[in-house]
């Protein structure tokens, strides 16, 4: 069967529950109608983790069948992209993953303060003449702080020599706590970690197939920052 067009895939995502598609004016402008209300929304108070980026929600989809007991929302601006992940999410009765298709840049519109315990970034476009929009430039990571728990976490993964490099350079100038790092996940870098991480950092995502098959190396950083008190 043909693949479904984008219009077909935006008039379908009308009726997903998972997804939430606010006006763009309306986010600039006012906060979202469930910040603060995330745990009301699933109906628990599990962790809150966030994929930013998520394309077609991989890691969203696939870290939230591996934790029921945390809830993960998935954003993206691209609304064909998250169509697959929120059909997913659908189809199988995902209940502790939905998505947002918004821009990152308005995430404080999203969540309060302490409502957000991670934050994964994956394969983030490294934005080389613009590194004030990397989703781990120092203009994105305060606006995690204004949500982000005391202890929260911040992961990367990436193909890219550039976004990793940079992010390196974020940690050490704004003296964030770098937890983990490796330039080669594949490589050597994946027998370091626990087993409980290698089995999270498995999820392969539309865009690391691309790349693994390109022969990129898959690098991975994890670090946390000082929360706004
Ligand atoms: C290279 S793709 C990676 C997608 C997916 N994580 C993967 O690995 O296959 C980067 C994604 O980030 C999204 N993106 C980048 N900057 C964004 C922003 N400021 N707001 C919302 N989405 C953004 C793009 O729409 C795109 O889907």
């Amino acid at each position: 069967m043909a693949s479904k067009n984008k219009l077909e895939r935006f008039a379908e995502m009308e009726s997903f529950k998972n997804i939430f598609q606010p006006a763009i004016d309306s986010v600039k402008e006012a906060d979202f109608e469930l910040k603060g209300k995330w745990a009301e929304h699933f109906g628990n108070n599990h962790p809150i983790v966030l994929e930013l980026g998520c394309g077609k929600g991989e890691y969203t989809i696939g870290l939230a069948k591996r934790y029921p007991e945390k809830n993960f929302i998935g954003m993206d601006i691209k609304g064909a992209r998250i169509w697959k992940g929120a059909k997913q999410g659908e189809q199988e009765g995902i209940t502790n993953a939905c998505f947002i298709r918004t821009k990152i840049d308005f995430i404080t519109q999203f969540f309060h303060k302490n409502e957000v315990s991670e934050i994964w970034c994956t394969f983030s476009d490294p934005q080389p003449k613009k590194p004030n929009k990397r989703l781990t430039s120092k203009v994105f990571v305060e606006r995690y702080k204004q949500f982000l728990k005391k202890d929260g976490i911040i992961h990367l993964k990436t193909d890219s020599d550039l976004l990793m490099a940079s992010t390196e350079e974020e940690i050490s100038s704004n003296k964030y706590q770098e937890l983990f790092k490796t330039w080669d996940l594949y490589g050597e870098g994946v027998y370091a970690l626990n087993d409980e991480i290698r089995d999270i950092l498995e999820i392969r995502t539309f865009y690391e197939d691309i790349w693994l098959k390109e022969g990129k190396t898959i690098k991975y950083i994890k670090f946390q920052v000082a929360t706004v008190s």
